[in-house]
């Protein structure tokens, strides 16, 4: 199975990134029959950044470094920058002139951002192409599994409909691609929203270990349980869904004293904090390696960017075939 993902490069990774996708990535890794791609979508990160370029490039490399340090592996993995690979343009620039604007406005995810996203001028071309291009990605490769966050839906049901159109117009050559998601496909953040960036309320995969402190400690759990002994709601507690997505053993026995009132919160944070340190130290010592040797890094990505080229080319004369060109 050849499989595809990407993330944009907006800087280092946080919880949400790796138990939201990147947990299935490290899974499809392993799988020796699996061709693995997994891009810096820096193109894309350009269709919201584009007044300020300068930290584009060095996100990538903090990204990758993450990628690194929990698991990716070049010699399994194809990592490579979008930007690399001029292929991805030319097939943009196909199924732009396949697709229907209605398509594009009414996408959830175009709608969702124009609504929310104030501080950034949106009203351009590029921004509301976003889903043609990230199509584009997918299918240069001739995908079948796109492992992302639940997030990306939206944007992997309209390339599987550029595919239907694609195929209608000029006959059959893409692949249907499907979507993987991981079972905690969204992950909360510290106030209780999502975890993004955005909202401020990330814990980092590679989070300094003072910093993981005050941020524990400063989470709001059930705002029903005051005392030790008052009867808790796990269910809708933060705390609660760390423990979740961190897959606890102890699980059942967290949720059933809380619920009972025999377990309180600090006792609940302080064991939050000891597995999440668990979790999170490794990670650390290895970014701090990676992370040092720039040099490295680039190499990584330019080895990927050369393979991902040839693939992608022998995809477009294939493409120009149907098209007659
Ligand atoms: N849109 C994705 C995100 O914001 C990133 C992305 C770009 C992507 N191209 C892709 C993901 C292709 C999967 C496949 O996370």
């Amino acid at each position: 199975m050849v499989v595809l993902s990407g993330m944009r490069p907006t800087g280092r990774l946080h919880l949400g990134h790796y138990f939201g996708a990147l947990q299935n990535w490290l899974k499809l890794q392993e799988c020796n029959e699996n061709k693995c791609y997994f891009m810096s979508a820096d193109w894309h990160a350009l269709t919201t950044d584009y007044s300020d370029t300068s930290k584009i490039d060095d996100n990538t490399l903090d990204m990758v470094a993450d990628w690194l340090a929990v698991g990716l592996n070049p010699k399994k993995s194809i990592i490579f920058k979008q930007s690399c690979v001029p292929q991805h343009n030319e097939l943009f620039l196909i199924l732009s002139m396949l697709t229907p604007l209605g398509w594009l406005y009414r996408c959830p995810t175009y709608k969702d951002q124009i609504k929310e996203i104030k501080n950034k001028d949106l009203n351009n071309y590029g921004f509301l192409g976003y889903p043609i291009l990230m199509s584009a990605d997918i299918l240069l490769y001739m995908t079948d599994i796109v492992p992302i966050g639940a997030d990306q839906l939206p944007h992997l049901e309209f390339t599987r409909n550029i595919v239907k159109r694609f195929t209608h117009l000029y006959g059959k050559l893409f692949k249907t691609p499907k979507a993987k998601l991981t079972k905690e496909a969204k992950v909360l953040g510290l106030d209780g929203r999502k975890m993004s960036k955005s909202y401020e309320n990330t814990i980092l995969l590679t989070e300094d270990i003072d910093v993981l402190h005050s941020k524990i400690n400063k989470i709001i759990t059930d705002p029903l349980k005051i005392k030790q002994n008052d009867l808790g709601h796990p269910k809708q507690c933060v705390v609660f869904s760390f423990y979740q997505i961190l897959n606890s053993e102890e699980l059942l026995t967290i949720q059933n004293s809380c619920e009972l009132g025999l377990r309180g919160c600090m006792t609940c944070k302080r064991n939050l904090m000891d597995k999440l340190v668990e979790f999170i130290k490794p990670l650390n010592n290895e970014r701090k390696h990676l992370i040092s040797d720039r040099k490295y890094l680039e190499g990584i990505i330019k080895m990927g960017c050369h393979e991902a080229i040839n693939i992608a080319n022998a995809t477009m004369k294939k493409i120009h075939k149907v098209l007659k060109f």
